[in-house]
Protein backbone atom coordinates (compact mmCIF):
# COMPACT_ATOMS: atom_id res chain seq x y z
CA UNK A 1 0.00 0.00 0.00
CA UNK A 2 3.29 2.30 -0.41
CA UNK A 3 1.98 3.55 -3.67
CA UNK A 4 0.99 6.63 -5.09
CA UNK A 5 -1.93 6.71 -2.71
CA UNK A 6 0.21 7.73 -0.07
CA UNK A 7 1.88 10.10 -1.57
CA UNK A 8 -1.38 12.27 -2.34
CA UNK A 9 -0.75 13.45 0.96
CA UNK A 10 3.14 14.89 0.38
CA UNK A 11 1.71 17.07 -2.50
CA UNK A 12 5.04 18.75 -2.40
CA UNK A 13 6.69 15.77 -3.95
CA UNK A 14 4.25 16.44 -7.09
CA UNK A 15 3.97 13.80 -10.04
CA UNK A 16 7.56 13.09 -10.06
CA UNK A 17 7.27 11.31 -7.30
CA UNK A 18 4.41 8.77 -8.97
CA UNK A 19 6.49 8.80 -11.76
CA UNK A 20 9.38 7.27 -10.39
CA UNK A 21 7.30 4.29 -9.24
CA UNK A 22 6.95 2.03 -12.11
CA UNK A 23 7.19 -0.92 -9.85
CA UNK A 24 4.12 -3.19 -9.45
CA UNK A 25 2.61 -2.60 -12.65
CA UNK A 26 1.76 -4.63 -16.08
CA UNK A 27 4.03 -1.95 -16.86
CA UNK A 28 4.23 -1.31 -20.40
CA UNK A 29 1.06 -3.04 -20.96
CA UNK A 30 -2.01 -1.45 -22.10
CA UNK A 31 -5.58 -2.00 -23.15
CA UNK A 32 -5.53 -4.99 -25.78
CA UNK A 33 -7.70 -4.51 -28.99
CA UNK A 34 -11.09 -6.08 -28.12
CA UNK A 35 -11.44 -9.64 -29.37
CA UNK A 36 -8.04 -9.49 -30.40
CA UNK A 37 -7.60 -12.77 -28.27
CA UNK A 38 -10.45 -14.81 -29.11
CA UNK A 39 -8.95 -17.73 -27.25
CA UNK A 40 -8.46 -15.89 -23.50
CA UNK A 41 -10.49 -16.86 -20.57
CA UNK A 42 -11.63 -15.53 -17.49
CA UNK A 43 -11.44 -18.05 -14.99
CA UNK A 44 -13.69 -17.08 -11.72
CA UNK A 45 -14.43 -18.56 -8.52
CA UNK A 46 -17.98 -17.17 -7.15
CA UNK A 47 -18.42 -14.32 -9.80
CA UNK A 48 -14.67 -12.71 -9.59
CA UNK A 49 -11.75 -12.81 -11.73
CA UNK A 50 -9.11 -15.00 -10.33
CA UNK A 51 -7.05 -15.79 -13.30
CA UNK A 52 -6.32 -16.46 -16.73
CA UNK A 53 -6.44 -19.61 -18.83
CA UNK A 54 -6.73 -20.41 -22.92
CA UNK A 55 -9.27 -21.54 -24.62
CA UNK A 56 -7.69 -25.09 -26.37
CA UNK A 57 -10.67 -26.48 -27.76
CA UNK A 58 -14.46 -26.32 -27.78
CA UNK A 59 -14.59 -27.95 -24.22
CA UNK A 60 -10.94 -27.26 -22.64
CA UNK A 61 -9.25 -24.29 -21.43
CA UNK A 62 -5.82 -24.21 -20.06
CA UNK A 63 -4.52 -22.63 -16.84
CA UNK A 64 -2.32 -22.84 -13.96
CA UNK A 65 -2.94 -25.01 -11.20
CA UNK A 66 -2.08 -22.41 -8.44
CA UNK A 67 -5.42 -20.99 -9.64
CA UNK A 68 -7.45 -23.84 -7.91
CA UNK A 69 -5.97 -23.35 -4.64
CA UNK A 70 -8.29 -22.88 -1.93
CA UNK A 71 -10.96 -23.54 -4.45
CA UNK A 72 -13.44 -26.11 -3.23
CA UNK A 73 -16.65 -27.81 -4.25
CA UNK A 74 -18.31 -24.93 -2.57
CA UNK A 75 -17.23 -22.44 -5.06
CA UNK A 76 -18.88 -22.01 -8.30
CA UNK A 77 -15.90 -21.95 -10.87
CA UNK A 78 -16.50 -20.17 -14.09
CA UNK A 79 -15.14 -19.27 -17.32
CA UNK A 80 -15.73 -15.90 -19.12
CA UNK A 81 -15.35 -16.52 -22.53
CA UNK A 82 -15.40 -13.52 -25.64
CA UNK A 83 -14.92 -10.74 -22.79
CA UNK A 84 -13.13 -7.71 -23.44
CA UNK A 85 -14.56 -5.82 -20.46
CA UNK A 86 -15.15 -7.76 -17.35
CA UNK A 87 -18.24 -5.49 -16.17
CA UNK A 88 -19.84 -4.38 -18.87
CA UNK A 89 -22.31 -6.64 -21.70
CA UNK A 90 -21.39 -7.64 -24.40
CA UNK A 91 -23.09 -9.60 -27.30
CA UNK A 92 -20.17 -11.92 -27.39
CA UNK A 93 -20.09 -12.96 -23.71
CA UNK A 94 -20.31 -16.46 -23.06
CA UNK A 95 -20.22 -17.50 -18.97
CA UNK A 96 -19.49 -21.69 -18.99
CA UNK A 97 -19.61 -23.72 -15.86
CA UNK A 98 -16.66 -25.55 -15.62
CA UNK A 99 -17.57 -29.31 -14.80
CA UNK A 100 -14.20 -30.67 -13.70
CA UNK A 101 -11.00 -29.65 -12.55
CA UNK A 102 -7.43 -31.64 -14.00
CA UNK A 103 -4.83 -30.48 -12.10
CA UNK A 104 -1.51 -31.68 -12.44
CA UNK A 105 -0.87 -34.06 -9.80
CA UNK A 106 3.44 -32.62 -9.19
CA UNK A 107 1.64 -29.05 -8.21
CA UNK A 108 0.94 -28.06 -5.00
CA UNK A 109 0.42 -24.92 -2.67
CA UNK A 110 3.68 -24.72 -1.90
CA UNK A 111 5.12 -25.83 -5.11
CA UNK A 112 6.51 -24.19 -8.41
CA UNK A 113 6.50 -26.91 -10.34
CA UNK A 114 4.09 -28.22 -12.90
CA UNK A 115 2.10 -25.14 -12.40
CA UNK A 116 -0.58 -26.37 -15.28
CA UNK A 117 -4.30 -27.70 -14.88
CA UNK A 118 -7.06 -28.42 -17.31
CA UNK A 119 -11.19 -27.17 -17.12
CA UNK A 120 -13.65 -28.80 -18.78
CA UNK A 121 -16.55 -27.30 -19.68
CA UNK A 122 -19.87 -28.54 -18.44
CA UNK A 123 -20.69 -27.57 -22.50
CA UNK A 124 -18.99 -26.96 -26.22
CA UNK A 125 -18.44 -23.28 -26.46
CA UNK A 126 -19.94 -21.64 -29.03
CA UNK A 127 -17.22 -21.06 -31.59
CA UNK A 128 -17.22 -17.67 -33.37
CA UNK A 129 -14.84 -14.86 -34.25
CA UNK A 130 -14.99 -13.98 -30.74
CA UNK A 131 -14.69 -17.06 -29.00
CA UNK A 132 -11.75 -19.65 -30.39
CA UNK A 133 -9.05 -21.95 -29.13
CA UNK A 134 -5.50 -21.08 -29.63
CA UNK A 135 -3.47 -24.35 -30.52
CA UNK A 136 -0.83 -25.61 -28.33
CA UNK A 137 2.61 -25.23 -28.68
CA UNK A 138 3.78 -29.43 -29.40
CA UNK A 139 7.51 -29.17 -30.60
CA UNK A 140 9.84 -29.17 -27.85
CA UNK A 141 12.47 -26.61 -28.04
CA UNK A 142 13.78 -23.38 -26.27
CA UNK A 143 12.73 -19.93 -28.18
CA UNK A 144 15.63 -18.21 -28.86
CA UNK A 145 16.03 -15.29 -26.28
CA UNK A 146 14.78 -12.13 -27.55
CA UNK A 147 12.16 -13.81 -29.04
CA UNK A 148 8.69 -11.24 -28.14
CA UNK A 149 5.96 -12.88 -27.17
CA UNK A 150 2.52 -11.53 -26.42
CA UNK A 151 0.79 -11.99 -22.64
CA UNK A 152 -2.74 -10.78 -21.78
CA UNK A 153 -5.06 -10.58 -18.63
CA UNK A 154 -7.27 -9.20 -16.24
CA UNK A 155 -4.57 -9.12 -13.54
CA UNK A 156 -3.39 -6.09 -11.38
CA UNK A 157 -1.90 -3.02 -13.15
CA UNK A 158 -0.65 -0.73 -10.17
CA UNK A 159 1.42 -2.00 -7.01
CA UNK A 160 -1.84 -0.60 -4.79
CA UNK A 161 -3.60 -3.36 -6.52
CA UNK A 162 -5.65 -1.84 -9.27
CA UNK A 163 -7.72 -4.22 -11.47
CA UNK A 164 -8.63 -3.35 -14.82
CA UNK A 165 -11.54 -3.98 -16.29
CA UNK A 166 -10.42 -4.44 -19.83
CA UNK A 167 -8.27 -7.23 -21.35
CA UNK A 168 -4.44 -5.65 -21.22
CA UNK A 169 -1.90 -7.06 -23.14
CA UNK A 170 2.25 -6.92 -23.58
CA UNK A 171 4.66 -8.16 -25.10
CA UNK A 172 7.34 -9.21 -23.56
CA UNK A 173 10.99 -10.89 -24.64
CA UNK A 174 12.15 -14.49 -23.72
CA UNK A 175 15.23 -15.00 -21.33
CA UNK A 176 17.37 -17.28 -21.67
CA UNK A 177 17.20 -20.22 -19.00
CA UNK A 178 20.39 -20.44 -17.98
CA UNK A 179 20.64 -15.97 -17.50
CA UNK A 180 17.14 -16.56 -15.92
CA UNK A 181 18.84 -19.02 -13.32
CA UNK A 182 21.50 -16.59 -12.32
CA UNK A 183 22.33 -15.84 -8.87
CA UNK A 184 21.22 -12.44 -9.40
CA UNK A 185 18.03 -13.65 -11.47
CA UNK A 186 16.11 -17.03 -9.92
CA UNK A 187 19.28 -19.01 -8.70
CA UNK A 188 18.73 -22.00 -10.28
CA UNK A 189 14.55 -22.26 -9.54
CA UNK A 190 13.80 -22.68 -13.09
CA UNK A 191 13.43 -25.84 -14.58
CA UNK A 192 13.69 -27.15 -18.50
CA UNK A 193 9.79 -27.13 -17.76
CA UNK A 194 9.71 -23.16 -17.29
CA UNK A 195 10.02 -20.65 -19.66
CA UNK A 196 11.42 -16.86 -18.46
CA UNK A 197 11.15 -13.57 -19.67
CA UNK A 198 12.34 -10.22 -19.30
CA UNK A 199 10.11 -8.55 -16.53
CA UNK A 200 12.17 -4.86 -16.65
CA UNK A 201 8.98 -2.89 -16.10
CA UNK A 202 7.17 -4.59 -18.33
CA UNK A 203 5.60 -7.88 -16.57
CA UNK A 204 2.50 -9.94 -15.78
CA UNK A 205 1.16 -9.63 -12.45
CA UNK A 206 -1.02 -11.05 -9.98
CA UNK A 207 -4.53 -12.01 -11.46
CA UNK A 208 -2.75 -12.85 -14.75
CA UNK A 209 -2.07 -16.51 -13.80
CA UNK A 210 -2.97 -19.25 -15.68
CA UNK A 211 -3.25 -16.84 -19.35
CA UNK A 212 -0.97 -17.65 -22.33
CA UNK A 213 2.39 -16.29 -23.24
CA UNK A 214 1.56 -16.38 -27.04
CA UNK A 215 4.73 -16.58 -29.40
CA UNK A 216 3.36 -16.89 -32.95
CA UNK A 217 0.63 -18.09 -33.24
CA UNK A 218 0.19 -21.26 -30.40
CA UNK A 219 0.37 -21.18 -27.15
CA UNK A 220 3.96 -21.21 -25.46
CA UNK A 221 3.51 -20.38 -21.55
CA UNK A 222 1.27 -20.18 -18.92
CA UNK A 223 1.07 -17.15 -16.41
CA UNK A 224 3.12 -19.06 -13.46
CA UNK A 225 5.38 -17.25 -11.30
CA UNK A 226 7.83 -14.08 -11.04
CA UNK A 227 8.67 -11.21 -8.69
CA UNK A 228 5.85 -10.45 -5.89
CA UNK A 229 6.28 -6.92 -7.46
CA UNK A 230 6.07 -7.52 -10.92
CA UNK A 231 8.15 -5.41 -12.77
CA UNK A 232 11.34 -5.84 -11.19
CA UNK A 233 14.49 -6.61 -13.87
CA UNK A 234 16.02 -9.02 -10.87
CA UNK A 235 13.03 -11.04 -11.10
CA UNK A 236 12.34 -12.47 -14.45
CA UNK A 237 8.49 -13.28 -15.33
CA UNK A 238 8.25 -17.37 -15.32
CA UNK A 239 5.62 -19.42 -17.55
CA UNK A 240 5.28 -22.91 -17.34
CA UNK A 241 6.20 -24.38 -20.67
CA UNK A 242 3.40 -25.92 -22.54
CA UNK A 243 5.44 -27.87 -24.99
CA UNK A 244 6.97 -30.12 -22.13
CA UNK A 245 3.77 -30.86 -20.84
CA UNK A 246 2.44 -32.09 -24.40
CA UNK A 247 1.74 -35.50 -23.42
CA UNK A 248 0.09 -34.65 -20.03
CA UNK A 249 -2.44 -32.10 -21.73
CA UNK A 250 -3.50 -34.60 -24.08
CA UNK A 251 -4.06 -37.54 -21.82
CA UNK A 252 -5.85 -35.52 -19.56
CA UNK A 253 -8.55 -34.78 -22.32
CA UNK A 254 -8.73 -38.01 -23.53
CA UNK A 255 -8.53 -40.05 -20.12
CA UNK A 256 -10.94 -37.56 -19.00
CA UNK A 257 -14.05 -40.28 -17.63
CA UNK A 258 -16.40 -37.76 -16.11
CA UNK A 259 -18.36 -37.31 -19.66
N1 LIG B 1 1.20 -15.82 -9.59
C1 LIG B 1 0.55 -14.65 -10.06
C2 LIG B 1 -0.95 -14.87 -10.18
O1 LIG B 1 -1.48 -15.59 -9.40
C3 LIG B 1 1.12 -14.05 -11.30
C4 LIG B 1 2.51 -14.45 -11.59
C5 LIG B 1 3.20 -13.59 -12.56
N2 LIG B 1 4.05 -12.70 -11.85
C6 LIG B 1 5.03 -12.03 -12.41
N3 LIG B 1 5.70 -11.19 -11.70
N4 LIG B 1 5.26 -12.19 -13.68
O2 LIG B 1 -1.68 -14.28 -10.95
Amino acid sequence: MHSCVCLVALVALGAAGCAAQPRGRILGGQEANAHSYPYMASVQVNGTHVCGGTLVDERWVLSAAHCMDGVTSDDILQVLLGAHSLSKPEPSKQLHDVQSVVRHPGSGPDRIEDDIALLKLTQNVSLGPYVSPLPLQDEVRDLAPGTLCDVAGWGVVSHAGRRPDVLQKLTVPIMDRNTCNLRVHHDGAVTQNMICTESHRRDSCRGDSGGPLVCGDVVEGIVAWGSRVCGNRRRPGVYTSVSTYKDWIKNAMNDDLTG
